[in-house]
Formats: structure tokens, C-alpha cells, sequence
């Protein structure tokens, strides 16, 4: 068991999904002392305030939110719909930031990174760009260090869904060993070294 590990997001329930692809390989390609869990988000209902009232967060969302706060890290695998953000996935973040005073828990300084592919020649720029403000919302630690946008992506993966462009498995490579280091480093402070960083515009949900 590698004594690292972080949670992968896949922002696509489609079973072709290239999005979900993408984060296979990151999990193949990590370096040895990182784990790439990949997390489902097929069982979080549609966020429904009434739900919420009634029932608290739904197990499954429960059940996502303390293995993300086990992990050193968060993933998230970003289709593009319409220039922005998913609606999966955009859903089961507010779902995972509720209720607000457990956001510093789950989110506050965690390292997330973000990275997507498309079969359009956009290359999920756009989706992207589109989740830093909800990012910044809720106190995590983005990881900007590396750019793994992916256009075109059939041309990139075989039938069986793996990633077989050599140049494309070395630019995944060095993300998911980037985001690595990031993540080991960015664990220093929630285990007090330094004060929790605070989740900005927590006050605000
Ligand atoms: C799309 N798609 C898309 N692609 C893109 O690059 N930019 C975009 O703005 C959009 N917009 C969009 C809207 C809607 C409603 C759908 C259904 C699709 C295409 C999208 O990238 C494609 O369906 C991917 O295959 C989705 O990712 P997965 O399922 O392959 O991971």
C-alpha cells in the first residue's frame, strides 16, 4: 500500500467516458509512493435542501467527504460542458461541502488539481478555468504547477480505454508526480506546522 494517497474524481458517469480514462492512467503512471483512490460519484443523489433537512448528507456523500479528508490530495478529472463545469460534478462538490462548518475538514488546505480531456480541440481549458472560483470558496490548495489539458482524446486512447500516445503518458507522468510532491508538501500544515489555512468565504455559504 503506498503510503500516500489521493482521491480521484471523475466528473463523467459515462461508461466511454474519456475524462474517466484520463484518470486511470493517472493512477497507473503515479510514482510508487502515491495512491490514486478512485472515488465514484454515481450514488450522490441531486442536492435537494428539503433532502438535506430531513435526511442530513446522504451516506454516499457522507462516505466521499471522510475519505477525501483521510487523503493527501484531490483530483478532479473535468469534462466541459458548455464552456463550464460539469453538472455531476459541480453537484457532488456541493453536496460534499455541506454542511459549511465541515468545508475546513474535507477542503481547508487540501492540494487539488484539475485536469480534463475532450474530444473537442477545446481541451477542457474552459471547465478548467470554471472550477477556481468554486475551489477558492472553499479553501483548498490548488495545484497550478502543470497544465494536463487533453483535446481530441480519441486519438489518444485505445478501445480498451488506455492511454497509448507516449508523449501523453510522459506529460501525465510528470502532472500526477508534480501534483505528488505538492500534495506531501501541502499535508505540512494541516498537521500543524503552521495555522490552518483559512477556508476563504466559508462564512459566506
Ligand atoms: C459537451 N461537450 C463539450 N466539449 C467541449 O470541449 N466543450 C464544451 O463546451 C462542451 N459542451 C458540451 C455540452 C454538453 C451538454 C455535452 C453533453 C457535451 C462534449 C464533451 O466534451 C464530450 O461529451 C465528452 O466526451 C464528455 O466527457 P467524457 O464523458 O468523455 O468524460
Amino acid at each position: 500500500m503506498p503510503p500516500r494517497t489521493i482521491v480521484g474524481l471523475s466528473g463523467s458517469l459515462r461508461r466511454g467516458s474519456f475524462n474517466t480514462m484520463l484518470l486511470r492512467a493517472a493512477r497507473e503512471l503515479a510514482p510508487d509512493d502515491l495512491g490514486v483512490e478512485i472515488a465514484s460519484i454515481r450514488d450522490i443523489p441531486l442536492y435537494d435542501g428539503d433532502l438535506e433537512a430531513e435526511h442530513g448528507v446522504p451516506e454516499a456523500a457522507r462516505a466521499l467527504k471522510d475519505r477525501i479528508a483521510a487523503a493527501a490530495g484531490l483530483l478532479l478529472v473535468t469534462p466541459e460542458y458548455n464552456n463550464s463545469v460539469p453538472g455531476v460534478l459541480k453537484n457532488t462538490i456541493d453536496w460534499l461541502s455541506r454542511p459549511p462548518a465541515d468545508i475546513p475538514r474535507v477542503f481547508g488546505g487540501r492540494a487539488v488539481a484539475l485536469c480534463g480531456a475532450t474530444p473537442g480541440p477545446g481541451a477542457t481549458n474552459h471547465a478548467q478555468v470554471a472550477w477556481l472560483p468554486v475551489l477558492r470558496v472553499l479553501g483548498v490548495r490548488p495545484w497550478l504547477g502543470r497544465i494536463l489539458s487533453v483535446p481530441t482524446a480519441s486519438k489518444f486512447f485505445d478501445e480498451s480505454g488506455a492511454l497509448v500516445d507516449e508523449k501523453l503518458r510522459e506529460r501525465a507522468r510528470a502532472f500526477i508526480a508534480g501534483f505528488a510532491d505538492f500534495a506531501a508538501v501541502s499535508r505540512a500544515p494541516r498537521s500543524g506546522a503552521r495555522s490552518e489555512p483559512k477556508a476563504s468565504g466559508v462564512e459566506k455559504v
